[in-house]
């Protein structure tokens, strides 16, 4: 079944529980019977900004990312979403406001410093070398190896093997780890992205506009490479200016315009439409399909 963009509805997983919207549901601990303390976001900021010589980049922006939930990042071209996740993942340090990482204070030093904390970034332009193998683009940077010292070797078979393990587990067809990546599609290759931060321990996923470039085809799977890696429990980061691609599958929606908040929402509080029409340029696009549709005779075009 797919929706009315072509998204395939199976990506999402559900819509709001049965009864609306409420308060944020605790379950019980089965031992105690009492509400188990609900845990702190993976990661939060609050009130973030960043300026870049003149420009507000960013100003007063929170948001968080919880444990087995997708929070999407919305907004129109300069709306500060890579800002925001280059702060998210520790390219950049806010210059104001705080980032707290299961509920303490962080920051870090470097991309690599917010990785080995368990966040991980994939980026527009991915940064993988197209010439190599897929399996060689996985383990980029983290070569597994046998022996010690002067026997040291790049373990091939082995760097294979977990490849395609990988990929089968989260449902990825790739036919033959030795293929150059370029010669997978877009969509492939951002699915490769996502079985590769898995597999190296990941707990935040942040994915800067994954099926932007991507058709409706496409950008469907890469949508349920994002559901699988929720349901193992990550916190997922997904960015976009598609409201139709955010919608199924988010959990919560930050809608950024011109580096402010125009609010965060939970799924029970905003519909499809509301998100759409919120969503920079909304009100105009409705005014311009109101303008164009004026000239169009009335009834079917092809009876
Ligand atoms: N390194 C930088 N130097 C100067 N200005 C920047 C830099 N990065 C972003 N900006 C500015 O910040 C604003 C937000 O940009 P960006 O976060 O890339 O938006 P988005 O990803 O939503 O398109 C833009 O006006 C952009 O020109
Ligand atoms: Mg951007």
């Amino acid at each position: 079944m797919t929706g009315t963009d072509g998204v395939p509805a199976d990506a999402a997983r559900g819509g709001p529980p049965p009864g609306g919207p409420g308060p944020e549901i605790v379950a019980a601990d089965p031992g105690t019977g009492r509400a188990a303390q609900a845990a702190p976001p993976l990661l939060e900021v609050r009130a973030v900004g960043k300026t870049f010589g003149g420009v507000i980049a960013l100003r007063d922006v929170s948001t968080r990312v919880c444990q087995g939930e997708v929070t999407c990042v919305l907004g129109d071209n300069g709306a500060g979403k890579s800002t925001l996740i280059k702060i998210l993942s520790g390219m950049h340090a806010p210059d104001s406001g705080e980032y707290l990482l299961d509920g303490a204070p962080a920051a870090f030093t470097s991309p690599r410093d917010a990785m080995d904390q368990g966040i991980a970034t994939v980026y527009q332009d991915l940064a993988m070398i197209p010439l190599m193998s897929v399996w060689r683009n996985f383990f980029l940077g983290s070569e597994p190896v046998l022996g010690r010292g002067p026997l040291r070797r790049f373990d091939v078979a082995g760097a294979r093997r977990v490849v395609r393990e990988e990929l089968r587990s989260m449902g990825i067809d790739i036919r033959d780890v030795d293929q150059p990546m370029g010669t997978l599609s877009g969509g492939e290759r951002q699915s490769v992205a996502i079985a590769r931060a898995v597999h190296f321990g990941a707990r935040v996923l942040i994915l800067d506009e994954p099926t932007s470039a991507l058709g409706v085809k496409q950008a469907g799977v890469v949508l349920r490479y994002i559901a699988q890696a929720r349901d193992r429990g990550l916190g997922v980061v997904f960015i976009t200016h598609n409201p139709h691609h955010a919608y199924p599958i988010g959990d919560r929606f930050l809608l950024l315009n011109r580096g402010t908040s125009l609010g965060e929402y939970g799924k029970a509080g905003i519909t499809r439409e509301e998100l759409t029409s919120l969503m920079a340029g909304g009100t105009e696009l409705e005014r311009l399909a109101h303008e164009l549709d004026r000239g169009e005779p009335p009834g079917p075009a092809y009876p």
